[in-house]
């Protein structure tokens, strides 16, 4: 296994016996004298995982200054949180250690028990590199056994000799098809109730992502923020959501029955940007509802944005807390925050309720897996409604290579997680320096991404999501687009009208970056003096237009609709999302008032040939009449 342990102790003598004990017995050290040295080594070493350490430390070698006790630790937890602490100390009275539930072991130094301290050390990172339901599934896999069970392939037996099906089995491998089992086999556990081995590994999950419970989602992220709005909303109970929100909170909305009270985004329009929402209109829109008499029971805010804006989420969660509302974070592209410094506080840290995460999207799991991760303190008043939640939106033959990838996804980033970031967190300085190196890209800063609005609200930007200009090329976003994907196999990851966003993950190399600057270098050369048009009107008629929420979303939903042209809408309810991409988010949710502005808009984008979902042509859904008279008289409709 390959990880270092960090001794710290200002007493020589017994720090040279400590380091020499311990290499005798196999293990990898490294050693230093003072608290700075201290941090400086687990800073620029990411194998260390464990540190020993005396309760008071000097700041440096000469310094007459100490570090005392508790907070030395939380310093060394504050720089990374997945470290393994341990203390090595002649303080033997324990009233005077606190620990705050952060040390890991103690060990008296007189009582030299240095077999005791290399068994702990061993049996503590052993268990952070361990991904119980992975390796029991592989164990299970490998065993030559008849199944008579789901799924229908048989271990790939169906398919194998197959000459219709062979290629399949073939182009997948034999591992698929043998670690593709099903809930029949039980000592693999269920998802659903889990009890062995994958509640094992959530728990696991749980102690690497600092939560107080994780769950394994198999659906996404999309269904996890579905399971948890249900779990905390009741038909009728309010949310705060951003009105830019995934579309699945919007689904989420609809199934709960909720009341949405929507948070308008900052808007850049110099770039179509969707930026975090004010810190300051969050707070008043809480206040403003619970004025209302709303029965306002959850925030949810998406951090950091797709765009890589990163809130102010600390402070943002204590003013909800103060007010009594539950706060979710959609962390779809951001479940990485724990492992770098860099990133933090990730939700969990920063006391959120309730974390919901793409593991998919930037670290090692398969496409679909999310967690759920849980640190509200009253959770266990809603577990039972959340455990049905969980079910009712799961498969009950949840893929299981897809449950094994979230437990090694989370064995990697307890391991590696903090060196992967730092050496993309270098890509991403390099990319940026070569791309801007070229006249008709640019690469754009936090400065030209948020608008002034936002100027107080210490925003910060990640820099692993890198959004390039590129309205000098005389090219419009999907020519660049097609022409990387076209001619040199390079795939983005979204655009907006005179913008491309990469994401560079753990998975980014020297090459592929180098890759992507030649490709950029390549088109620049070759797109002469040309301009586009078109592209400036668009970006002056882009705005994200709001009206009204005249009924509950899921009342509209299943009511009695007809189909209009959008011309002849105006002043109707919309009865289905109408969702322009880019940018992607819904310019109508149901239940909300069409309004003239909203039906320009749309016009315009559909002027602009951009792909409209939720509308057949010049077709939009509403609510028919008589169904919101009904609606009306039965009480339903939401007043301002
Ligand atoms: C902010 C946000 N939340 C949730 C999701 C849904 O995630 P998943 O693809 O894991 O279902 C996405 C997907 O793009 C997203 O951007």
């Amino acid at each position: 296994m390959h990880y270092t342990v960090l001794v710290v102790d200002h007493d020589e003598e017994a720090r040279v016996e400590l380091v020499e004990a311990l290499v005798m017995r196999g293990l990898k050290v490294v050693s230093c004298d003072n608290f700075d040295d201290a941090c400086d080594y687990i800073l620029s070493d990411g194998t260390i995982h464990a540190v020993l350490s005396e309760w008071n430390l000097p700041r440096t070698s000469q310094s007459e200054k100490w570090v005392k006790g508790l907070e030395i630790f939380k310093k060394f937890l504050g720089l990374r949180f997945e470290l393994s602490l341990f203390l090595y100390t002649c303080v033997s009275d324990t009233k005077d250690l606190t620990s705050g539930g952060i040390i890991n072991g103690y060990f008296l130094k007189d009582e030299k028990v240095y077999d005791d301290i290399v068994r702990k050390i061993q049996a503590e990172i052993g268990e952070k590199n361990h991904a119980p339901f992975y390796e029991k599934l592989v164990r299970y896999a490998l065993k030559a056994k008849d199944s008579w069970h789901t799924p229908g392939h048989a271990s790939g037996n169906s398919v194998k000799y197959s000459p219709y099906a062979k290629d399949f089995y073939e182009f997948f491998g034999e591992n698929l098809f043998l670690s593709d089992v099903s809930v029949s086999v039980p000592e693999l556990d269920s998802l659903l109730h889990p009890e062995g081995v994958i509640k094992e590994s959530q728990e696991l999950a749980s102690r690497a992502f600092n939560s107080r419970y994780t769950f394994f989602s198999t659906n996404g992220t999309s269904t996890s923020n579905k399971i948890l709005i249900q779990s905390l909303l009741k038909p009728g109970d309010a949310i705060l959501l951003d009105r830019n929100c995934h579309k699945s909170v919007h689904y989420g909305v609809i199934i709960a029955g909720a009341e949405p009270l929507y948070l308008m985004p900052s808007v850049n329009n110099k770039y179509g940007i969707f930026g975090p929402i004010p810190k300051k209109r969050i707070i008043e829109s809480m206040d403003d509802a619970i004025a209302k008499g709303k029965k306002l029971k959850a925030l949810i805010l998406t951090n950091c944005t797709y765009d890589g804006l990163i809130y102010d989420i600390e402070d943002i969660v204590n003013e909800a807390h103060k007010r009594d509302i539950k706060v979710i974070v959609d962390e779809a592209w951001f479940g990485y925050a724990i492992f770098h410094h860099k990133f933090y506080p990730s939700a969990m840290a920063a006391g959120a309720d309730y974390s919901t995460q793409s593991t998919h999207k930037t670290m090692s799991a398969f496409s679909q897996a999310s967690m759920i991760h849980v640190n509200d303190p009253d959770f266990e008043n809603i577990e039972d409604l959340f455990q049905e939640n969980f079910n009712m939106h799961s498969s009950t033959s949840p893929q299981y290579p897809m449950i094994a990838s979230l437990d090694v996804a989370t064995r990697q980033m307890v391991m590696e997680g903090y060196s992967l970031l730092q050496r993309v967190l270098e890509l991403s300085d390099k990319l940026r320096e070569s791309i801007n190196s070229l006249k008709k890209f640019r690469v754009l800063e936090k400065e030209d991404l948020i608008n002034p609005e936002l100027k107080d609200d210490d925003i910060r930007l990640d820099p692993t999501k890198i959004t390039i200009d590129v309205s000098k090329s005389g090219m419009t976003s999907k020519q660049i687009e097609h022409l990387l994907l076209s001619k040199h196999n390079i795939q983005i990851e979204k655009s907006t009208f005179n913008t491309i966003t990469i994401l560079l993950t753990i998975g980014a190399t020297y090459s592929r970056i180098n890759r992507l600057y030649l490709a950029l270098e390549n088109i620049e050369k070759h797109s002469g003096n040309r301009k586009v048009s078109g592209q400036d009107k668009i970006m002056k008629d882009f705005q994200l237009t709001i009206s009204p929420i005249r009924y509950r979303p899921r009342f509209a939903f299943y009511a009695e609709n007809e189909e209009l042209p959008l011309r002849l809408a105006q002043d109707r309810i919309a009865s289905r999302m109408v969702t322009p991409y880019p940018p992607g988010i819904p310019l109508l949710v149901p239940g909300q008032l069409i309004t003239k502005d909203i039906i320009n808009v749309l016009n315009t984008y559909r002027d602009y040939g951009v792909e409209i979902h939720g509308m057949e042509g010049s077709l939009v859904k509403v609510v028919t009449e008589e169904e919101e008279n009904i609606l009306n008289e039965e009480g339903f409709g939401i007043q301002d």
